[in-house]
């Protein structure tokens, strides 16, 4: 079967691997329909893991259960299933309190693990024809419909980036009639706009300095801030002045809180410097969104830190240590809140809100290609360049898939 493969620093490749087969009584093997390609991925692709060359990579990924092991209960061959890109086995203290992101027996070397992804354990990735899936009952989420309907984008940012987007604001403790600021307009960052708007915030800025990734913001119903065009906390700030409703009806001492409640780091370590972009400065997001936000206010980071980073400039940087303005942190009172989102938590009721038309996160989906494009979907994804944001691979039939 055709798979995409990390094969060292900015190579991706196509290459042909043995089917997998079922290993325990309560694995399923899945046929990809669709699957992602993820900012996550990136960090891999530009050697910022210690990623083992020839692994396959990919962890959003749908299609239709083609076998299951004989414990297998509620799921069987025909089903159309997406997974979560956390692999848990629903049995361990973690799994059973809902924190499928920190399963603890699934990766032998930490709490958690997900397909082809860096030191998330021994698992083959999803950018392939066929996956297997382990605990199958556990892990596949069923959907209604056939591959290749117009649910089909839907369901696969089940995997990842819309329940992602949505935990972001779970952390950052987004709830109706807040503000919020989103920092990074990739699809995790659009998609925590969206879900913000969903839960009824009141206003939503999304910062990044990518034209075509600000123009999404505002289509999805946000307010796009460029940080090409001058400090991005000072632009929101400036924003939120100009509104006269809001300014007369402040409580004194209010002119203090001229920042957001909420605020999300959607960029992670690989964060560009806003006056410099040409330059890395891994902690700019964050400290912005410690900026942006109010004192009592809440942080949300979902950006991924990683450690080790071959890449990283310095022996410091390298083990993931960066300095933190830890007294401003402080004297405001934030609640700060990070980590890999917990799939399982929330895609059943996205699932139902795409279902009932509440919720359409594909209009965040740029390109489709098929699996011998997608070396060069990476470069161009990479490099932010020629419009490509969400980029999903078919599988099959074109028609089909
Ligand atoms: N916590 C989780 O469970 C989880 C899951 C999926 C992805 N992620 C992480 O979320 C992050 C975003 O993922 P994505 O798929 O949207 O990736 P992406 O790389 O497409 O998006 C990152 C965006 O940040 C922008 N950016 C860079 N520097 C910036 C700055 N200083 N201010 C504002 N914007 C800036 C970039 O231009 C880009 O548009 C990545 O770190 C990814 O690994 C985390
Ligand atoms: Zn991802
Ligand atoms: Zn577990």
């Amino acid at each position: 079967m055709k798979a995409v493969s990390y094969e060292g620093t900015h190579k991706m490749a196509v290459t042909n691997h043995p089917k997998p087969k079922l290993s325990s009584p309560t694995d399923a093997i899945l046929r990809v329909t669709t699957s992602g390609i993820c900012g996550s991925d990136l960090h891999m692709y530009d050697g910022r893991t210690e990623l083992k060359e020839g692994t396959v990579v990919g962890h959003e990924i749908m299609g239709v259960i083609e076998d299951v092991g004989e414990a297998v209960a509620s799921i069987k061959k025909g089903d159309r299933v997406v997974l979560p890109f956390n692999i848990a086995c629903g049995y361990c203290f973690n799994c059973h309190r809902g924190y499928t992101s920190a399963c603890l027996t699934m990766n032998p070397d930490a709490p958690s693990a997900a397909y082809g992804y860096a030191g998330m354990g021994p698992y083959q990735g999803g950018q392939a024809e066929i996956v297997l899936v382990p605990h199958a009952d556990f892990n596949c989420l069923k959907l209604p419909g056939k591959p290749g309907d117009e649910w089909e984008d839907d369901f696969l940012l089940l995997a990842d980036v819309f329940p992602t987007g949505y935990h972001a604001t779970e952390l950052a403790c987004v709830s109706p009639g807040k503000t919020v600021a989103v920092f990074g307009a990739g699809p995790v960052g659009l998609l925590s706009a969206y879900s913000a708007l969903l839960k009824g915030a009141s206003e939503v800025y999304v910062v990044d300095n990518i034209p075509e990734r600000l123009e999404k913001a505002e289509e999805l119903g946000a307010v796009p801030v460029d940080f090409s065009k001058g400090d991005p906390v000072e632009q929101i700030f400036k924003l939120r002045k100009k509104n006269k409703d809001l300014q007369q009806s402040m409580r004194p001492g209010e002119e203090k809180m001229q920042g957001v409640d909420c605020a999300i780091d959607a960029v992670g370590y690989q964060a560009r410097d806003d006056k410099n972009p040409s330059k890395e400065n891994p902690t700019q997001a964050l400290e912005n969104a410690l900026k942006v936000v109010n004192p009592t206010g809440s942080v949300g980071v979902i950006g991924v830190y990683i450690a080790p980073d071959p890449g990283a400039k310095d022996k410091q940087q390298k083990e993931g240590v960066f300095d933190f303005p830890l007294a401003a942190f402080f004297e405001k009172g934030l609640t700060i809140g990070t980590g890999q989102a917990p799939v399982k938590k929330y895609n059943e009721y996205l699932r139902d809100l795409i279902i009932s038309g509440r919720a359409k996160p594909s209009k965040i989906v740029s390109h489709h290609i098929q699996i011998d494009e997608a070396p060069e979907a990476y470069k161009k994804f990479d490099q932010r360049i020629d419009g490509y944001t969400k980029v999903l691979i078919r599988f099959g039939d074109k028609k089909a898939a």
